[in-house]
């Protein structure tokens, strides 16, 4: 038997209706706050990845699903099914010239991402994403807004008990005096540190801090690591964009704490960067991740241009919400005749009905014990009812059976 690939899942029955009614939570939540839905490819040229999302991030180095098209004598391009979505949105924000638009330009997107990482409970090879990009904007308010339209979406599928982490990274210079500082502290520990730490001791320091690795989290504990790590290399520019931001928060009485050694995954980010969490998730349990990330417009070739998002991921979420009941169908129509039964359920639909009827021309009994099953009404058209020209409708809550004697009656009652 040909199965799913390890790290996919097929999304059917039961659990549709909530998938369903996690994107109309979503589309509600983000186009009322202004956001309008954009859908890019799923693949992408790999180039925009290995520049966008940063060749010494995990995704790019291990985890992408790059395959070549086209054949040598074709001029063969290498393409990635994408990772992520920032990287699709920007270059497209690009591409289409939306930066001559009045900012700010606001999108949405919902849909699947690929990953090749090892699979486990939250982390699969395909999962989907619940996403906003706001562009155009560099103030601290646009940053309040992603963070505040994020928690309004959690809020709207009931979610409580997150908490908020916060961080900012600072502009290119604070990051560099702070990359500089922790690749000095380190510098005599390097030999101890993972083979992964090593590499990002080369390419890109600040990601060790996210090293999930005993030994090299017990490497940062040591005292004289942990004051390098945790001193403000800030500027004051930086800590008056943050403070701002904190400011906005409070006022919005969203609840945060300060993460200093939350530095994201990906390497496009400079600001401000947040991660929402919910503890029941284990220890994949991280719901939303985001961040400011003012230079990549400008990075894959664009008029330089402030930004800021999130991700969430909707597999996650849907660990975490109550489950939605399938809905009830208006009617079904249980008849011997099979040919009035479908012209009635057609009439019925082209009235915006949902309806059913029997395909398999099965006994009363049968029929009328599927429509419990789904329906919220039996329309029954026995030999009489054809006759005589009406219909029994019976309502299969109560079990209540009344005659009707028009079409009209019929569709206003349900
Ligand atoms: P990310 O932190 O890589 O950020 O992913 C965002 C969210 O996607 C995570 O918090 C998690 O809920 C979900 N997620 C990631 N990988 C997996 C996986 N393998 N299985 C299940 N869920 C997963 C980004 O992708 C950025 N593009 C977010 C962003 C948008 N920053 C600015 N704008």
């Amino acid at each position: 038997m040909i199965k799913a690939q390890r790290g996919t899942k097929d999304i059917f029955g039961e659990e549709i209706a909530t998938w369903q009614w996690i994107f109309e939570n979503a589309k509600n939540v983000f186009q009322n706050a202004g956001f309008n839905e954009i859908k890019t490819p799923i693949f992408e040229a790999t180039e925009l990845f290995n520049r966008g999302v940063g060749d010494s991030t995990d995704i790019v180095n291990k985890e992408m699903y790059t395959f070549s098209v086209g054949g040598a004598e074709k001029n063969e391009t290498s393409i990635t099914l994408r990772p992520e979505n920032t990287a699709g949105v920007v270059r497209s924000f690009i591409e289409h010239n939306l930066n001559r638009q009045s900012p700010p330009q606001k999108f949405w997107y919902f849909g699947p991402m690929f990953r090749y990482e090892r699979p486990q409970a939250g982390r699969q090879r395909q999962f989907h994403q619940a996403g906003v990009e706001l562009f155009g904007i560099k103030e601290p308010s646009a940053d309040a807004e992603v963070i505040s339209v994020a928690i309004n979406f959690l809020e709207s599928l009931g979610l409580k008990n997150l908490t908020v982490e916060l961080n900012t990274l600072g502009c290119p210079k604070c990051k560099n005096d702070y990359r500089e500082s922790i690749k000095k502290i380190l510098a005599p520990h390097l030999k101890d540190l993972c083979n992964d730490c090593k590499m990002r001791y080369e390419k890109n320091p600040l990601r060790i801090l996210d090293c999930k690795n005993e030994n090299c989290q017990k490497i940062f504990e040591k005292d004289e690591i942990k004051k390098v790590i945790l001193k403000d290399y800030i500027c004051d520019e930086c800590k008056e964009h943050f403070s701002e931001l904190k400011n906005y928060l409070d006022e919005l009485n969203i609840k945060y704490t300060i993460n200093k050694m939350l530095v994201r995954g990906l390497d496009y980010y400079n600001r401000t960067v947040f991660e929402i969490k919910s503890e029941s998730l284990g220890s994949q349990s991280a719901v939303c991740g985001g961040g400011r990330y003012d230079g990549l417009v400008e990075m894959l070739g664009g008029v330089p241009t402030p930004a800021v998002g999130f991700a969430m991921g909707v597999e996650r979420l849907y660990t975490l919400t109550e489950k939605v009941k399938p809905k009830k169908i208006d009617f079904f129509v249980v008849s011997n005749d099979t040919t009035k039964a479908m012209k009635l359920t057609q009439k019925l639909r082209y009235n915006n009905k949902s309806a059913e009827f029997d395909l398999q021309k099965r006994k009363f009994a049968k029929q009328l014990e599927k429509a419990s099953k789904i329906a919220n009404f039996a329309v029954i058209l026995g030999e009489d009812e054809i006759n005589k020209n009406y219909y029994s409708l019976k309502n299969l809550a109560t079990g209540e059976q009344n005659i009707i004697k028009t079409f009209e009656e019929l569709i206003n009652l349900s």
